[in-house]
């Protein structure tokens, strides 16, 4: 284990639910050096998201488990690099990372975090660390629940396809045309859904989010949006399916949409209406945990961990319901170590991935900050962006 640089506290401040449905604490924890593998890390900034709601006002998880630690993405500077580790990562680095909430060491949520290198990935070169720490949690999410869930491989690193046999050029054509739809398509995870699935070929996307965001989309990656806020958006999902049929006619006995992502897993909102758009053989992957009701200032939000308990007998027979899990991504060997580390700076870097608009949330305090931006959340106050603020008080 390394010792703590003289410069750095040996105690310092986090955020943590103390006790399941009570206001969240500032509580104060040891600063713990890096042991093999794995780096101390500054936390200057990191982002809310509807999980922290989940725990704070839905106890996902927390009995048992307090104080809890909040925060799933942090980002920061390399202060001290454990032994023996092989990451590459030094002193000084900017890095950011999607990790564990509810752990002491490595939670977003606290001003020094003590974390596996292979959750941290170098923030590119003329990226600011507020972007940043906007794309981790939700870039690895959608990743994941392409590969895992929908089935559909991202092979890494992309080559652009040059087909050379007609097989080859009818496997791409097949690709392309796959249709995939994507249920809150304006939410941080439908943003990424959006630009990875075009990054990686598939051109036949559609959306379903607020008009206002119709534009946005159409850039990010999406062939036809359609409006979740005015009537009947099931009707006109269909009925453009239908349109897609009466073209061509060799559809018989397939799914009409086989791919679909529910980027919100809300039970009345985005399930009930996909039971009746997800036939026989529709793979359709729902966000967990599925929100049964929303908490408000006077109720605690229900939640449900398994999807094959929602809406029992309203589903068509054959559709393949999937709860997604990104915080098991890493049993996937290759993306324990690549993605990360390697494809989420890559995809950074090269501007495939543009990061979800901001809101900076402000506040005197880290407790106020990350108060402010749970009240945000609970009042379904955030459209099209991602809570961003400021964990450590001794920057700017
Ligand atoms: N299990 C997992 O692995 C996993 C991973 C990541 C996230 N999640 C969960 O996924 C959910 C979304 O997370 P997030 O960070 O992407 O949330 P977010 O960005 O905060 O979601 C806000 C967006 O939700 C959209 N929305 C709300 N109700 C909708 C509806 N009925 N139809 C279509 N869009 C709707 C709104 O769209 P408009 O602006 O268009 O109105 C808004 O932009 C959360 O519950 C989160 O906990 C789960």
């Amino acid at each position: 284990m390394a010792s703590l640089p003289a410069f750095v506290p040996a105690t310092h401040p986090a955020v943590a639910i103390t006790s399941p449905g009570k206001p969240l604490q500032l509580i104060n924890l040891p600063t713990i050096p890096p042991s093999p593998g794995e780096v101390l890390v500054h936390v200057t900034h990191t982002s809310s998201s509807p999980l922290d709601l989940h725990r704070a006002s839905g106890d996902l998880h927390v009995h048992n488990n307090t104080p809890f630690v909040m925060g799933i993405t942090i980002g920061g500077t390399v202060v001290a690099v454990g032994p023996n580790t092989a990451s590459g990562l030094r002193v000084g680095d900017r890095v950011f990372g999607f990790v564990n909430d509810g752990s002491e060491r490595e939670a977003g949520f606290q001003a020094y975090a003590t974390v596996p290198a292979w959750k941290l990935g170098r923030v590119p070169e003329g990226i600011d660390i507020r972007d940043a720490v906007a794309v981790p949690a939700n870039l690895v999410t959608a990743v994941h629940t392409v590969v895992q869930d929908l089935g559909l491989p991202l092979p890494w690193p992309v080559v652009p396809p040059v087909p050379s046999s007609a097989a080859e050029k009818g496997r791409a054509k097949e690709k392309e045309d796959k249709i995939v739809l994507v249920w809150g398509a304006a939410s941080s995870v439908g943003m990424y859904v959006l630009q990875v699935l075009r990054h990686w070929g598939y051109r036949h996307v559609l959306a379903v989010a607020s008009g206002k965001h119709h534009e946005a989309l159409k850039e990010l990656g999406a062939r036809q949006c359609f409006d979740y806020r005015e009537g009947d958006v099931v009707g006109k999902v269909l009925g453009y399916l239908e349109g897609l049929e009466k073209k061509e006619n060799n559809k018989e006995g397939r799914p009409r949409v086989p791919y679909i992502v529910d980027c919100i897993g809300s039970k009345e909102g985005t399930l009930r209406p996909l039971t009746r758009i997800a036939d026989k053989g529709s793979r359709v992957a729902v966000m967990l945990p599925v929100i049964n009701v929303h908490t408000t200032k006077d109720q605690k939000s229900e939640l449900e961990m398994d999807v094959g308990k929602v809406l029992v007998g309203e589903w068509k027979n054959g559709v393949e319901l999937r709860g997604v899990r990104t915080f098991l991504y890493h049993q996937n060997e290759f993306f324990k170590h690549h993605l990360q580390p390697e494809i989420v700076p890559a995809l950074l870097e090269q501007r495939v991935i543009k990061p979800n608009k901001l809101r900076m949330v402000e506040g005197k305090t880290l407790l106020d900050r990350a108060q402010k931006a749970l009240d945000l959340l609970r009042d379904q106050a955030v459209s099209g962006e991602k809570l961003v603020w400021r964990v450590a008080d001794d920057i700017y």
